[in-house]
């Protein structure tokens, strides 16, 4: 692997812990205005210290983020689709150029294993990829996306193994049961979304059961952008991930910050 990949891989995978944090805010391109992210800007800025990578979309990095911020992009560079029509009909949405010219540390594609368009997908992740190798960055590919598709083992594993062939370097997936198996199956990092949005207790067992069964991390957006107390949960979030915290701390360690949010009469939404 070449330096210029080595180091933007460093910048998305925290070398001293091998994990990530990383906050996905990037719902918008099929989604629009989604709860939580009416005002992207506003949502990031609190959370953004928190997070080791930001995954977003073109278009709200240039418009809600300061270009001063200190966190590594992971670019959303694939869309064309929204949640009205069939969401696998998606294509490369942003030259490779312009990504570079956001320096950003790792671009994102989805692919719809199983769709009638998988074909599309799997060779739009093999252009990027060989794209990536030739400038040095990192792609993640995001898997199983939309309401059709069943996520278990069996497909999740499929999916993972099959970006991970093309040359994929991190993929994204989602929590299931025998998730070990996804992992074991699946020779590079893996981390998880988080999904719809669940109780704060339930998406602290989520990302502590994943990180047990071999997730390098998260990739979350809406069980922390979408919590009443995001700030708290993003810092949850991080000690489970960076710090191995056990679920019944975390849920501690979650209701004590939300009481000193509480105490010191802070919002926990931005
Ligand atoms: C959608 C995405 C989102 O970033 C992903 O779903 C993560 O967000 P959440 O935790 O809200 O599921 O890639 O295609």
């Amino acid at each position: 692997m070449d330096w210029g990949m080595k180091n933007r891989l460093s910048k998305i995978i925290k070398p001293s812990t091998g994990r990530t944090v990383m906050l996905a805010v990037d719902h918008g391109y099929f989604l629009g205005p989604t709860t939580g992210l009416e005002e992207p800007g506003k949502t990031v800025a609190p959370l953004v210290e928190y997070a080791d990578t930001l995954m977003l979309t073109r278009g709200v990095l240039r418009s809600c983020v300061d270009a001063n911020v200190n966190v590594p992009i992971v670019l959303r560079v694939s869309g064309g689709t929204s949640i009205l029509g069939n969401l696998a009909n998606e294509a490369t949405t942003v030259s490779f150029k312009d990504a570079i010219k956001l320096n950003v540390s790792g671009v994102a594609l989805s692919i719809f294993v199983g769709s009638d368009l998988e074909r599309q997908t799997l060779l739009a992740l093999a252009d990027l990829i060989n794209e990536g190798e030739e400038y040095g960055v990192p792609v993640l590919a995001v898997t199983a996306v939309g309401k059709d598709m069943v996520r278990d083992a069996r497909y999740l594993g499929l999916a993972c193994r099959i970006a991970a062939e093309l040359g994929a370097h991190i993929v994204k997936t989602y929590y299931c049961d025998d998730f070990e198996k996804v992992v074991k199956n699946c020779p590079v990092p893996v981390v998880i979304a988080g999904g719809k949005k669940i109780p704060e207790k339930d998406a602290i067992e989520l990302s502590c059961n994943a990180v047990k069964r071999g997730a390098v991390g998260v990739d979350m957006g809406r069980n922390i952008f979408q919590s009443e107390h995001p700030v708290a949960m993003i810092r949850t979030v991080r000690e489970i991930v960076h710090n191995d915290m056990s679920e019944d701390k975390a849920w501690d360690f979650f209701n004590t910050l939300v009481s000193e949010e509480k105490k010191a009469g802070k919002k926990g939404k931005a």
